[in-house]
């Protein structure tokens, strides 16, 4: 019984642990602050001003200088990148 028991919440407890890992949790704010302030302050795409494609092209090229998104994260923060820092 009590090894079941332990078993059992081994279990809930490994399961909670993938789920917060995979969770696409973050808002684009903090994908900015975090992920865009690697390399160069985050203070440069703020005082960028570009439509959502500009946004979009760039976001892509600093992925390919190393910036570390998730094609779900890169959406994201392109959304709130071209909602927030528009011409
Ligand atoms: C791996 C390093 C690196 C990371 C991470 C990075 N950048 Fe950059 N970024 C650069 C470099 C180097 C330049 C200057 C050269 C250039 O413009 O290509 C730059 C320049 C810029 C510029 C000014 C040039 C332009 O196209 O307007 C913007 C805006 C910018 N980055 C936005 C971002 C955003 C948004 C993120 C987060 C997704 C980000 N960067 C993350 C390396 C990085």
């Amino acid at each position: 019984m009590k090894r079941g028991l332990l078993f059992g919440l081994a279990l809930t407890f490994g399961f909670t642990g993938i789920s917060i890992a995979a969770a696409p949790a973050k808002d684009g704010a903090s994908l900015l602050e975090e992920r865009c302030s690697v390399c160069h302050p985050a203070a440069r795409p703020k005082a960028a001003q570009k439509t959502p494609a500009e946004w979009e092209s760039t976001v892509s090229r600093m992925i390919g200088k190393g910036a570390q998104l998730t094609a779900g994260e890169k959406k994201v923060l392109v959304d709130y990148l071209g909602k927030t820092y528009k011409p």
